[in-house]
């Protein structure tokens, strides 16, 4: 989608009040999808958002010979004839995370073939780590004119040590383990929340798995799984988000249903800005009134650390207050894309290699930014909040992969944001 279809309205300088509730996690869905196709039978997703890359991932799964159908939010994957094994360019290049099915696709059919993920604007995103695991499992993996063509009768349990920590790798070993041959190990392994959930989703299913959440992982391969029915988690990003909504706006609201205990990396560098929450009775209540503190230094890492996802959004908020901050982008190689589109909006931040020195207080306007990735673009609808006057944003479809309904929630909490067609 491009053009005026693609742009937002923001009209900043309201209050937000009220409460919303959480969509399902984009980052958990996603592999729990992969890992549907590893039943021969109906599995289901509850509470699972409806986001373009849910769309993209189930259109993937259709093409493989699934039939998906939705219920309200309950998404049902009918795999028994999901035997394609092919997942052409036209999805992997416009969706990066779609190379974990090379693991599934190996585990049900000993074969998979995929177009080769290109990177993306936040960074090369290369996938040797995904190729690394699956081989050691025993795939034979060749890359023939952008396609990547994987083939191995049944993958064999052995010990990996990842040379550094990757989420889709992670989930890549594991989805390619849980059917092989023995027991397999991996080492070294991502610790984020979405590998807990894609493990209790396949635990469901029959699948023997310990060590998920710490950085050692054992999985003893089975002969099949059953059927699949989990419950989506909350989205910690998207909590995330709107926690920085109330704090760009300085405003109290609360989360009806917020992640438990995957958040704390975030929160810890949200109360050093002054911002207080607390719980009652599985709500979170957020107070970002007295959100006024600098924070020296920020620096993003692999969890538990703070989460890379969060980055723009909180430099978002950092624009408003007054005094300097600098963050530290480890995770990815360019993940400073909304720093120059929030300089339009009158925002003083200087990007320098990894990291991003913000001098805040400065008042913000408004102004026609462009969204060029989905965190960024979510920060730059923050930063909009807080303006006087109104807001463009080009882009928009980028949001909508990973936000269900951003501009509802945050009209719902007495925010103005308008589509075009509106
Ligand atoms: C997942 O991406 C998330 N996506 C990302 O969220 C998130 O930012 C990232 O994890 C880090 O938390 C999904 O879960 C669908 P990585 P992933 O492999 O798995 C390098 C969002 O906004 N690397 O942990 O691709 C890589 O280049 C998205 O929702 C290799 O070098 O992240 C990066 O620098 C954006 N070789 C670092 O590791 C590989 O084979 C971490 O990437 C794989 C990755």
């Amino acid at each position: 989608m491009n053009g005026l279809d693609d742009r937002i309205y923001i009209e900043g300088g309201h209050q937000l009040k009220g409460s919303i509730r959480i969509q399902g996690s984009k980052n958990a869905a996603l592999p729990m999808m992969a890992a549907s196709l590893l039943h021969r039978g109906v599995s289901v997703l509850k509470g699972c958002p409806r986001i373009a890359d849910v769309f993209c991932m189930e259109e993937i799964l259709q093409n493989l010979g699934a039939v998906t159908w939705w219920e309200n939010h309950d998404l049902y994957m009918d795999c028994e004839n999901a035997d394609k094994w092919s997942v052409p360019f036209l999805f992997t290049g416009k969706m990066r995370s779609s190379v974990i099915l090379l693991g599934a696709l190996l585990a049900r059919n000993g074969k998979g073939s995929l177009g080769y993920p290109g990177g993306c604007v936040i960074g090369k995103r290369p996938i040797d780590l995904h190729l690394l695991v699956l081989r050691k499992l025993g795939a034979v993996i060749t890359e023939e004119a952008g396609l990547l063509m994987a083939e191995c009768p049944r993958l064999q349990g052995t010990v990996v040590s990842f040379p550094k920590r990757s989420v889709g790798a992670t989930q890549q070993g594991i989805l390619g383990a849980v059917l092989a041959e023995g027991k397999t190990v991996l080492e070294n392994c991502a610790r984020e929340p979405e590998i807990q959930w894609l493990c209790r989703y396949l635990r469901a299913m029959g699948a023997k798995i310990e060590g998920d959440g710490t950085d050692r992982i054992c999985i003893y391969g089975v002969e099949h799984l059953k059927a699949g029915s989990m419950q989506v988690p909350p989205d910690r990003i998207v909590a995330g988000t709107y926690i920085c909504a109330a704090a760009i706006t300085r405003s109290q609201i609360t989360l009806e249903n917020p992640p438990e205990g995957e958040l704390e990396a975030f929160l810890e560098v949200y109360r050093k800005m002054g911002g207080q929450y607390k719980g009652n009775s599985g709500k979170l209540l957020v107070n970002g009134e007295h959100v006024q503190k600098p924070v020296e230094l920020l620096e993003t890492a692999v969890y538990p650390g703070f989460p890379t996802d969060l980055q723009s959004p909180v430099m978002a908020v950092l624009a408003t207050v007054k005094g300097r901050s600098c963050i530290r982008e480890n995770v990815f190689e360019d993940r400073y894309k909304a720093a120059q589109q929030l300089v339009k909006m009158g925002a003083d931040i200087r990007v320098q290699g990894k990291e991003a020195v913000i001098h805040g207080g400065k008042e913000l306007h408004g102004a026609i930014v462009t969204a060029w990735e989905l965190r960024g673009g979510a920060a730059l609808i923050l930063g909009a909040l807080c303006v006087k006057g109104v807001t463009v944003l080009d882009g928009y479809s980028y949001v909508q992969r990973g936000y269900e309904h951003i501009c509802q929630d945050l009209n719902t909490l007495g925010a103005a944001v308008k589509r075009m067609q509106e």
